[in-house]
């Protein structure tokens, strides 16, 4: 076995792992993750069940508590998130400072950040308490934040929540519906937005969840350690990747629908084209969400009766890059990000807004590794060690003598 006395001695050996491609900076028993053989379980139970019998804030409550809570269980947590889903009137003065085409996943991290300086007093993350209601608060107020994001890039007025709606239903309401107009709650579109945020719930270190640790790991709270985390996932390579897909599928119309001529650009790694929605570090057959929401992308788009020429580029994209030996050879399959955004779509969520749901998603993820960090006896600050490759040792000139 390992001698960890000595491993955590300082013994001079350093390992560079380019990407952390191998190094387990963890233990965890949040989610568990299989990817020569497409397998993601959260808490053993495999997300396909979990997709299918689960609720979102059942789910939540797993990822966070470690047990699918009871019905009684269940009604106390959604009534406690429910009665938190308010912001502070100050706020909204937030929002009247960004400029309007501001990117909402930049408000979204900027709000959050900025519930540190209205909740002060659940700063503690040693305080069971504490990390409680903080926790409670984040998960009652993200659909809010989020909402209130696209209503001001749309110029329209804020929403309030209702205390008689679901959480998913809630964050519909808010963001679609306008004076003129409330927005008519379709099942077919709360079930999908439900399934959606469910499959994006945890997926154990990716770079969003590593930042919020390593950030909770100097034991910041939980509020600045999420707002981090928001930032992480905003980058194309991450969350950001579902929009990119969209952008990429409608650049592919605009050129005529030729997804070969895309491909070929992909291939001869053109400006750093890549098949967005592509690839993934950890999976290596298939990614078993993407199966779910391919799935669900044909369901959700017949349902609502609409059909999407992107759906028709998107399908003959992944059949032509699956039959190509580049994309054999690396291993590199549609992920979670590939379909979603088609859905989204339908839904009526403008394209810059489809990482701002990854977040809606990722977010009891962020929050069970938070206090699983927090909790785990002997934890340490996260701090990597670097190879140096600069210049060994010169001698100081003074300014006027260079
Ligand atoms: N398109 C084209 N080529 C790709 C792609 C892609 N999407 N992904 C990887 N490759 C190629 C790389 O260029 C590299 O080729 P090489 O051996 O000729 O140099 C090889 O496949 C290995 O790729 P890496 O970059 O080493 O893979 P890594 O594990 O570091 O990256 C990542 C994983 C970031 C997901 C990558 O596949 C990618 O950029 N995909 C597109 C963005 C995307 O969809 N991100 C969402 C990820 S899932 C999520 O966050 C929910």
């Amino acid at each position: 076995g390992f001698d960890i006395g000595r491993l955590r001695a300082d013994t001079g050996l350093v390992t560079l792992d380019s990407g952390f491609g191998n190094t387990a900076a963890y233990k965890s028993a949040i989610t568990y993750l299989d990817g020569e053989q497409g397998i993601l379980r959260y808490r053993g139970y495999p997300i396909e069940q979990v997709a299918e019998r689960g609720s979102f804030l059942e789910t939540a409550y797993l990822l966070i508590n470690g047990e699918l809570p009871t019905v009684d269980e269940l009604a106390v947590f959604q009534n406690e998130i429910t009665q938190h889903t308010l912001l502070h009137e100050d706020v909204k003065r937030f929002y009247d400072g960004f400029p309007r085409d501001a990117h909402p996943m930049a408000m979204l991290s900027s709000v959050v950040s900025a519930l540190s300086t209205f909740y002060q007093d659940s700063h503690n993350p040693f305080s069971e308490e504490q990390r409680h209601i903080s926790t409670v608060r984040l998960l009652a107020k993200l659909p809010t934040i989020a909402a209130y994001a696209y209503k001001k890039a749309m110029g329209h007025p804020i929403v309030y929540p209702r205390n008689d709606l679901g959480y998913v239903e809630n964050f519909l309401r808010m963001t679609f519906s306008v004076p003129a107009q409330d927005y008519e709650l379709d099942p077919v579109v709360v079930n999908a937005l439900d399934k959606l945020l469910i499959l994006h719930a945890d997926h154990e270190q990716n770079c969003s969840t590593s930042t919020v640790r390593l950030v909770g790991s100097s034991q910041a709270n939980l509020f600045a350690s999420i707002s981090a985390g928001i930032n992480a996932l905003w980058g194309p390579l991450h969350g950001g990747a579902n929009q990119a897909v969209l952008e990429m599928l409608e650049g592919i119309k605009r050129d005529g629908g030729d997804v070969d001529s895309f491909i070929r650009k992909v291939k001869d790694k053109e400006d750093g084209v890549k098949l967005m929605g592509f690839g993934h570090r950890v999976y290596k057959s298939f990614d078993p969400r993407a199966q779910i929401i391919k799935a669900a992308a044909h369901d959700v788009l017949s349902a609502l009766g609409k059909s999407d020429e992107l759906l028709d580029i998107a399908l003959k994209l992944e059949e032509h890059a699956l039959a190509d030996s580049y994309f054999v050879e690396r291993k590199l399959y549609p992920n979670v990000d590939f379909y979603t955004g088609l859905i989204y779509r339908a839904m009526g969520f403008p394209t810059t807004m489809f990482t701002v749901l990854f977040a809606l998603g990722r977010l009891p993820g962020w929050i069970a590794h938070w206090h699983e960090m927090i909790k785990e006896p002997g934890s340490r600050i996260g701090r990597p060690r670097q190879v140096y490759t600069g210049v060994e040792l010169r001698e100081y000139v003074p300014v006027e003598a260079r």
